[in-house]
Order: C-alpha cells, then sequence, then structure tokens
C-alpha cells in the first residue's frame, strides 16, 4: 500500500535546455556521453526503474547533485572561466582514473558505462592534455 501511495508524489524528471556542449575529439565525447551524461548532462536518458518510487527519488537526486557538480551541457560556463575549466578536467581525469566514475551502482544496470583501463586511460590523458592546454 505505502508503494502505491508513494507513487503520487511528484517529482521533477526533466532535461532543460542546453547551453553549450563539451566539445572534444570523438572517442572521448561518445565515452563520456555513454558513461556519464546520464547524471552530467541536460540528456538524460531517464531509466523505467527511476519512474518508480522510492528509486525515482534516488535517480532524480543522483541527476540533480550530478548536474550541479558537473554538467556538460553547460561546459560553456566553465570554459569561459579557464580556472573552473580546467579544475573541471583535472576532477576528471582523477575521478575517471581512480574508478569512482561512472558509480559501481549505476555501471550494473548500465554496462556501455564499465570503462576499460584503456578508456579510461583515453578520458584521462585527453582531460589532462585539455587541462594544461587552458591553463598556459
Ligand atoms: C549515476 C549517476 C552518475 C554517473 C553515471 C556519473 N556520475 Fe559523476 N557524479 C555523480 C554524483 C551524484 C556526483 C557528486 C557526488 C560525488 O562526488 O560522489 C558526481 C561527481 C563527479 C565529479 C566531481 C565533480 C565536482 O566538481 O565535484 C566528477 C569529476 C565526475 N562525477 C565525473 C564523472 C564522469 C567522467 C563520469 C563518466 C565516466 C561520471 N561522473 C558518471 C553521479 C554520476
Amino acid at each position: 500500500m505505502a508503494i502505491v501511495a508513494i507513487q503520487f508524489i511528484p517529482v521533477q524528471r526533466s532535461n532543460p535546455p542546453i547551453p553549450g556542449d563539451l566539445v572534444a575529439p570523438a572517442p572521448v565525447k561518445n565515452t563520456l556521453r555513454a558513461a556519464c551524461y546520464d547524471c552530467h548532462s541536460n540528456r538524460t536518458r531517464w531509466p523505467w526503474y527511476g519512474a518508480l518510487a522510492p528509486a525515482s527519488w534516488l535517480v532524480v537526486h543522483e541527476v540533480s547533485e550530478g548536474r550541479r557538480r558537473l554538467n556538460f551541457s553547460d561546459w560553456i560556463s566553465y570554459t569561459a572561466d579557464p580556472a573552473t575549466a580546467s579544475h573541471k578536467l583535472e576532477e576528471i581525469a582523477e575521478f575517471v582514473s581512480s574508478g569512482k566514475m561512472a558509480p559501481w551502482y549505476y555501471t550494473i544496470l548500465h554496462p556501455e558505462a564499465r570503462l576499460s583501463p584503456a578508456q579510461r586511460r583515453m578520458i584521462a590523458s585527453w582531460a589532462r592534455r585539455e587541462a594544461g592546454r587552458i591553463a598556459n
């Protein structure tokens, strides 16, 4: 009964407009799109399990927190400020090489987000290279 009742509590599952998406080489961009964009962009593919409470609350929370910390759809606002852009890039390199991102619980249902060591190295070296380029 409680499970049915909570379905009526509204949650926000929206995809707002895209101010200015990340520009990156295709292999980097495609990997990030597959593994990160559900939580770190305004292009979330809202999952079926995200329509059911209480999972929907978790998903909405992850996405709003993910977007707040790092939003590839609003990359333009980072590049407007080189210090922010290089900081975000350093963090991407760090979180991807350490395996912290994408989160393990997400990769259970999203095998395309399970990055190989080679993919992790590709993302990290791109991010560090970009950070270095912006900083200089
Ligand atoms: C299931 C949702 C989800 C996915 C998928 C995901 N993230 Fe995250 N990410 C989060 C959340 C939530 C946070 C904030 C909490 C934390 O740091 O754990 C975060 C934090 C981060 C941060 C720290 C940003 C900051 O400034 O604090 C980086 C960098 C990051 N993610 C990169 C990535 C990358 C790169 C990918 C893809 C390889 C990815 N994430 C995939 C949810 C996600």
